[in-house]
């Protein structure tokens, strides 16, 4: 059985409690016992999940509007954030993960909150050049054009800024996260594994052997709990796991679902690059924010090392077989109706 969480018993206002990594902090800070406000665009059912919370519907950016709900002590987990998805704007990530992040960080002091958690990525620490990566790497321009990548930089950069002025911030850099999720807000790594195992294709590009730390989602919630309680003002801790290349993540699924092994295709990086420029050019996507971004990021190494998040907070990494087996176990529910779907078309 996991050991128990160690809990300041602050109240919290979470940010992004409608997304993937949302959801499973919400259920863990009310196995706490813990008083939770949730500041949502849209409710999405999440009074009627998480019954006992309270809930401020607002965009995030209008903090004005909401920063009346900041306490003194209070503990703000702040996890809305702008995804890297093909087509957004420039403009959007920096508004929400530069410009709302600093506004709310800000007001959150001014109330006399306790701590401020900053959910930021690893990938501000930039791609691995053989070694993982860690905290103290240097941050830098991204290898390749990426608003996304930017915004996250940017961010990070002003909010340790706010650190020397001696803002109680803690940084949180998850690695890419898998776990079950909800149709609405999907994870990545999961809607990759739900097609893993309907399909008997996998399909890599350019050999998919670039590895990347993954994290197992019930690990990144314990290590922001852990962080609240235990984190020091101005840290930064990465949150990862195991790293794995894409070939590799395409053979623990089926191996952890029981299931036989996939027919395997490996689609040339220079094709899928004319593909998503010509896509880019026809849709209109600016530069860094569309398909041939996306194809970098899946091109580099994304290694990173937790080891700081170990000693300091006490974080612990599931083993991936155990991690994945958990989370096809809850994805199963969602994919019985696809086969079915399947079997009866033939
Ligand atoms: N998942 C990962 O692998 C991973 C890894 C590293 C870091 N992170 C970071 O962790 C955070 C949470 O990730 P996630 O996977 O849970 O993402 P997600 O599923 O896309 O959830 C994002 C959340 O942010 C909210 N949001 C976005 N813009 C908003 C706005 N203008 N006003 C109010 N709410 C807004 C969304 O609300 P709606 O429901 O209204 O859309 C949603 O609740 C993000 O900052 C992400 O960059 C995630």
């Amino acid at each position: 059985m996991a050991e128990a969480l160690p809990s300041t018993g602050a109240p919290v206002l979470v940010t992004g409690a409608t997304g993937f990594l949302g959801r499973h902090l919400l259920r863990a800070l009310l196995r706490q016992n813990r008083r939770v406000v949730a500041v949502v665009r849209d409710e999405a059912g999440l009074s009627a999940a998480f019954p006992g919370i309270e809930i401020i519907r607002s965009d995030v950016r209008d903090v004005a509007g909401y920063c009346s709900r900041l306490e003194p002590g209070m503990t703000v987990f702040h996890l809305a954030g702008t995804r890297a998805l093909p087509g957004t704007r420039r403009e959007e990530f920096r508004r929400v993960n530069v410009d709302a992040t600093l506004a709310l960080a800000r007001a959150a002091a001014q109330a006399g909150a306790g701590r401020f958690m900053h959910i930021s990525t690893a990938l501000v620490y930039g791609c691995a050049s053989g070694a993982p990566a860690d905290e103290t790497v240097p941050l830098r321009a991204p290898a390749f054009p990426s608003g996304y990548l930017e915004s996250r930089l940017e961010g990070l950069r002003q909010v340790r800024n706010l650190v020397v002025q001696g803002l109680p911030v803690v940084t949180l850099c998850p690695t890419i996260v898998f776990g079950p999720d909800t149709p609405d807000h999907p994870n990545r790594l999961a809607r990759q594994m739900r097609r893993l195992l309907r399909r008997r294709l996998d399909v890599v590009i350019g050999g998919g052997a670039q590895r990347r730390t993954v994290a197992f989602v019930d690990d990144v919630v314990r290590g922001m709990i852990l962080a609240e309680a235990r984190g020091a003002p101005g840290e930064e801790y990465i949150l990862g796991g195991h790293d794995v290349s894409p070939r590799e993540f395409n053979c623990l699924v089926p191996a952890a679902a029981r299931a036989t092994p996939r027919l395997r295709l490996s689609v040339p990086a220079w094709a899928v690059r004319i593909v998503a420029r010509g896509a880019d050019r026809c849709r209109g996507f600016e530069r860094g924010c569309g398909y041939e971004t996306a194809l970098d990021m899946y091109s580099q190494e994304w290694c990173y090392r937790s080891s700081k998040a170990v000693s300091g907070i006490g974080y612990g990494v599931t083993p991936i077989g155990q991690a994945l087996a958990e989370t096809v176990r809850a994805l199963a529910p969602q994919q019985a109706p696809v086969a079915e779907s399947e079997a009866r078309a033939g």
